[in-house]
């Protein structure tokens, strides 16, 4: 079994673009910006949001943190939204997700601006990935693609089983899985909670994608030996070894799994670090597309 490190890959992306962003201000222009607007108390948002914000000073980003309380209008959203697609000094904007019931996503995903919108959450966006047009890729499974293009894992003609269709991760990685690309050319099956023997169309993967938010649900009895297993979950589950009285696992059954499989992303330490900075990437893009000239 060979680990795929994330620590590593991202820390090789980020070195890139710091190197890039260094190249840009030395000629005089400004860094990049991204703004992230944190909505509520969610402690597992109030984290992402947090290492996003660090990540972009690490990396010689401009970033600015947007806080409100969870009861927030959503017309106030809206309209800070309006400002900052006016604002030519920024570059990405991010919302992070969930937000407060009261206040709709699709509605707050769609006023971003598609040439700000570094999550590629935009209905415009996901359009263009569907077309293969270029686009910003949702940055979690920009960040699985990313892996996968970094250890080389030959992945054409093998059978994908991806688990959880949500917008943000399973959908978008299946559609990137089966597209005639490099990483890309599986055959797809996307498993999600309606689906029958999950078990059994497991057994027949090559590739599973975890993303189904469900502490430890893949098992070893659901693995194929030399399976290649991607875990996107990052679930607290209370501990009695830690400080916190938490700690974290992914959906899949780490232990007992990597006994089995030919690559696995351990968590935490896997595709979250890559989620972050394929998040970076997107950003640089959206500055460079934006500042053209
Ligand atoms: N919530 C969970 N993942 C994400 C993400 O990639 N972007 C945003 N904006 N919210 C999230």
């Amino acid at each position: 079994m060979q680990l795929l490190d994330g620590k590593v890959v991202s820390q090789h992306i980020k070195s890139e673009i710091k190197k890039e962003v260094e190249e840009i201000i030395a000629t005089g222009k400004r860094a990049p910006h991204l703004v992230a607007i944190l909505v509520g108390e969610n402690p597992a948002s109030k984290a992402y949001v947090g290492s996003k914000v660090k990540t972009c000073a690490e990396l010689g980003f401009e970033s600015t943190l947007i806080t409100y309380e969870a009861d927030l209008q959503e017309e106030i959203l809206l309209q800070k939204i309006a400002e900052l697609n006016n604002d030519a000094g920024i570059d990405g904007i991010l919302v992070q997700l969930p937000l407060p019931k009261h206040i709709s996503e699709n509605k707050i995903i769609e006023s971003i601006s598609p040439s700000k919108d570094v999550d590629g959450f935009h209905p415009v966006n996901l359009g263009k990935m569907l077309l293969s047009l270029p686009t910003f890729i949702p940055a979690t499974p920009f960040g699985m693609m990313l892996m996968l293009q970094h250890y080389g894992i030959p992945i054409s003609g093998k059978h994908c089983v991806v688990i959880g269709r949500s917008n943000i991760v399973g959908t978008p990685m299946s559609i990137l899985m089966s597209r005639n690309s490099e990483p890309g050319n599986c055959t797809v099956t996307l498993c999600h909670s309606k689906t029958k023997n999950i078990k059994e169309f497991c057994l027949q993967a090559d590739i599973i994608i975890a993303a189904i938010g469900r502490p430890k649900f893949v098992t070893a009895d659901m693995v194929k030996d030399g399976a290649i297993i991607l875990d996107v979950g990052i679930n607290r589950i209370e501990s009695t070894e830690t400080k916190s009285g938490y700690r974290l696992v992914g959906d899949v059954d780490f232990d007992a799994v990597a006994e089995k499989c030919s690559y696995i992303t351990p968590v935490p330490g896997g595709v979250g670090l890559m989620t972050i900075c394929a998040l970076m990437k997107n950003t640089l893009l959206a500055y460079l597309h934006n500042n053209a000239s």
